[in-house]
């Protein structure tokens, strides 16, 4: 048996995200420029060098895998790899395969992601007004995106909606969104917005809605009621007693959860990355290309990578100035 991946905090990693992709059909204006440039393919890894990888973290004792990006359905062929993927839930090895996808794809590739074992999917919308939404996503279209959520439901996939409680943007959509997601029995995530790449004109603290305060308006319309439940991510639950509906947090800004964190990111050129806040990273790609026959060397630099793990992020807008930012962009490492 091979040892766990243990960090030097006594973290024992059992999450692996994916991104398998840069590219993206939107440019939500707090994860991405207006103009970004993307990689060229061939720094890509293959379907086939990203499954090498996944399976070797597998064997490390892996549990969970998200597939995320930029937006992880519009690689090409990416369904090759999902269906390869499965093979693993098939042997138990892995509990739960899934992705974090904007919904734009779901209406062509919800029945197969379900046929390759996936239960629940994370779509990220973060308002139901379709004016809004063209804004904060620049190139999307509302009505795109519930087609996909329309199909993914019907594909027989848990949907969770993720919102980015943004200030002045959504704060007056809560009930509304809380709502509509309770009616098609839909559990919620709201998500602070992090320091994460330059976004040129947008304003980070004048953006920051704090999910304690989104936990507080709840509470105003809602009975709320902690629960116990976690999914091995970073959200903690509440239970709305009215609708029955659970109402993730994910509070990295309000409340740091660094000290329980499980979880590892590849980018898609096989880099490596400790930390969501941090700059820590490692290349994983060489390892993989230049020992094509055996998974040694790959599983000494993953191990090598996760000794270096750093305690947490430095995320911090309590001095009205933001502190800890990271360069690059969410896109880069898939949140
Ligand atoms: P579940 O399996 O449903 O719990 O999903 P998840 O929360 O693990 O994944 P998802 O892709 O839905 O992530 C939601 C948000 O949480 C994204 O914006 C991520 O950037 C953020 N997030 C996930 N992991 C971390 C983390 O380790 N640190 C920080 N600061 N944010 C994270
Ligand atoms: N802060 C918080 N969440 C972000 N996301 C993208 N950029 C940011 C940011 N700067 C969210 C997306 C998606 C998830 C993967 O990350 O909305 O739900
Ligand atoms: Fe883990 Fe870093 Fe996220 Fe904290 S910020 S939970 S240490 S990945």
């Amino acid at each position: 048996m091979n040892a766990p991946l243990i960090d030097p905090f006594a973290r024992a990693i059992t999450y692996l995200r994916v991104s398998v992709t840069d590219r993206c059909d939107f440019r939500c204006t707090y994860c991405m420029a207006e103009n970004m440039s993307f990689l060229p393919k061939k720094e890509l890894l293959t379907l086939e060098e990203l499954d090498r990888m996944c399976s070797t973290f597998v064997g490390l004792g892996v549990r969970k895998l998200r597939i995320t990006g930029g937006e992880p359905l519009v690689r090409r062929d990416i369904m090759t790899f999902f269906r390869s993927m499965s093979r693993h839930l098939d042997s138990g090895a892995l509990e739960e395969l899934t992705l974090t996808t904007n919904g734009s794809q779901l209406a062509r590739f919800a029945g197969d992601l379900a046929d390759a074992g996936v239960r629940r999917v994370n779509i990220s919308l973060d308002t139901l007004d379709e004016d809004k939404f063209a804004r904060v996503t620049r190139w999307g279209r509302l009505p795109q995106v519930l087609k996909g959520i329309d199909a993914a439901q019907a594909a027989g996939l848990r949907v969770k909606i993720n919102a980015v409680a943004l200030k002045g943007f959504n704060e007056d959509e809560l009930q509304r969104l809380t709502e509509w997601c309770a009616e098609r029995d839909m559990d919620m995530t709201w998500i602070e917005v992090m320091p994460m790449g330059d976004m040129g004109e947008t304003d980070r603290i004048g953006q920051f809605w704090s999910v304690e305060d989104v936990r507080a308006q709840l509470a105003q319309h809602y009975t709320v009621t902690d629960i116990p439940e976690r999914t091995g991510g970073p959200a903690r639950y509440v239970k709305l007693e009215e609708t029955g509906q659970k109402i993730g947090f994910i509070t990295p800004l309000s409340h740091n959860f660094c000290e329980s964190c499980n979880r590892v990111r590849i980018t898609c050129t096989g880099e490596i990355y400790m930390c969501l806040g941090q700059e820590d990273r490692a290349d994983l790609r060489a390892a993989l290309r230049n020992h094509p026959e055996d998974d040694a060397a790959l599983e000494q630099a993953i191990r090598a990578a996760i000794a270096l793990k750093p305690k947490g992020h430095d995320f911090d807008y309590s001095r009205q100035t933001v502190a800890g930012q990271v360069s690059r962009h969410m896109s880069h490492t898939g949140g």
